[in-house]
């Protein structure tokens, strides 16, 4: 792999700045947030009245931790644009996210929100190895979700020449990297394990295909994937990571020299961790649920958004911002096997280390009697297709699941082609424990 560390030069100057100046620069943005916030949306002003905090108590940004949680529901109950701080004719773009049940969340941008946003995807993909000029291939989906927008917006910015491939028809993805010959794909690391297949199974060595880099996100993934992937195609594979209440795709991002968990952009966002359970912040280091403040956004300021997903704050590196460790999951995703709490990402990590194991992946939870039970789903590669070799892999696999996660799971190992593949964000646990 080349080495692909951005000139110090490139750099935005507030990326390498003294933490004393990012730590100013976020004070003054978050009161300004704060007090945009409480200004302009009746819903953040009513929170704050009650619960007795006013903008002006911010005397520093650790008091931030007195103002109320922002939750998914709040942009719910607040459905379509009630959560606005300008008026409608101002908000140029909207977004929305899907959800599993009922309304979807929706999300708006002015236009110096969409600027902003350009700006900070072009840092993530430098950070990432891309440069002005390399040929993108945007594989993330287009339309309401932030992904293939975001990203595409962000390539511009930064100079690159864009193909807006879309996700999913993964036949003619593949002719247009083989044509096209791009340096970077921005991608799901599940769609691109789909890709890889593809490409092997039409005679396609994905190790000599253009991608130098590939800007993976939108879904947790562990450094187990991060290690077949590079390996299959010869490429930096470097860690994106957002959401779109927040923004979108850009939050954080890997820097590819140290590929070492993601800098946080704290000139626009201010991350803290808290213990899930209490809603206190927990020092640097220690693990808990990622809560963001907006400092710049205009359109949809947000305080203290529950993001659910799970990580910890560690010190720059590459940069002087914060970076979060790898995502482990969602709260939402976690799994409590008798009383055992397990993640998706760490079956990932055992799927992943036995050779004769294609890489994907389904869990599937029901329940037996007052008991959950855990059936995981994989898929032996071509080569190990016997009845006996996929049962030794099996039980490999509950072995290891058993000694290292210390939970027992049914396996189904099935032929290929029998686990589902995915086109955007892999659906890894199928729940039917309320039936
Ligand atoms: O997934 C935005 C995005 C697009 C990020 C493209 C990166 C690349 P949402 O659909 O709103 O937005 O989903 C946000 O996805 O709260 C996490 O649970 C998960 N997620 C996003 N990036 C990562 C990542 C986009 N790098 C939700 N690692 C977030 C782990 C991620 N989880």
């Amino acid at each position: 792999m080349k080495d692909l560390t951005p000139p110090r030069s490139s750099l935005d100057p507030i990326e390498i700045a003294s933490r004393d100046e990012i730590m100013a620069l976020q004070f003054d943005r978050l009161r300004w947030s704060l007090r945009h916030a409480y200004e302009n949306v009746p819903h953040y002003r009513a929170r704050f009245d009650a619960a007795g905090v006013h903008p002006d108590d911010l005397k520093t940004s650790a008091d931030l931790s007195g103002f109320p949680f922002t939750v998914k529901s709040d942009l719910r109950d607040t459905y379509p644009f009630g959560l606005f701080a300008v008026p409608r004719d101002r908000v140029i773009r909207i977004h929305a996210s899907s959800g599993t049940t009922g309304k979807p969340t929706v999300v708006g941008y002015t236009q110096g929100d969409v600027d902003r946003w350009g700006r900070l995807v072009a840092r993530s993909m430098r950070a990432s190895g891309t440069r002005p000029g390399d040929i993108v291939h945007v594989a993330y989906g287009y339309g309401l979700f932030t992904g293939g927008l975001g990203a595409h917006y962000g390539a511009e910015r930064l100079g690159c020449t864009v193909v807006p491939a879309g996700g999913g028809m993964t036949a003619r993805q593949i002719t247009l990297i083989q044509d096209f010959r791009p340096t970077t794909i921005m991608v799901t690391p599940s769609y691109l394990l789909n890709i890889m297949e593809a490409c092997r199974a039409e005679g396609i060595d994905p190790r000599k295909t253009s991608l130098q880099v590939g800007i993976l996100g939108a879904e947790p993934w562990t450094n187990a994937m991060r290690a077949e992937l590079e390996g299959a195609f010869d490429m930096h594979a470097v860690d994106i990571y957002g959401l779109s209440e927040v923004m979108g795709p850009g939050v954080a991002n890997e820097c590819v020299e140290t590929k070492d968990g993601l800098h946080i952009w704290e000139d626009h966002f201010y991350p803290e961790v808290i213990n899930p359970e209490t809603g206190v912040p927990v020092a640097d280091g220690a693990y808990g649920e990622l809560v963001l403040t907006t400092l710049t956004k205009e359109a949809l300021p947000i305080i203290r958004y529950r993001t659910r997903d799970l990580t910890c704050l560690l010190p720059g590196t590459a940069r002087s911002m914060r970076r979060m460790e790898k995502i482990t999951g969602r709260s939402d995703d976690m799994i409590i096997l008798r009383g055992v709490n397990v993640f998706p990402t760490q079956i990932e990590e055992q799927v992943m280390a036995i050779k004769g194991l294609a890489p994907c992946f389904q869990i599937e939870l029901w329940r037996e009697g007052s008991m959950d039970a855990m059936r995981v789903h994989v898929e032996a590669l071509p080569h190990k297709g016997s009845d006996e070799e996929r049962a030794s892999l099996g039980a490999v696999l509950k072995s290891r699941i058993k000694d290292v996660i210390g939970v027992t799971a049914d396996i189904a190992v099935g032929v290929p082609g029998t686990v589902a593949r995915s086109e955007g964000k892999a659906l890894r646990v199928v729940d039917n424990r309320s039936e």
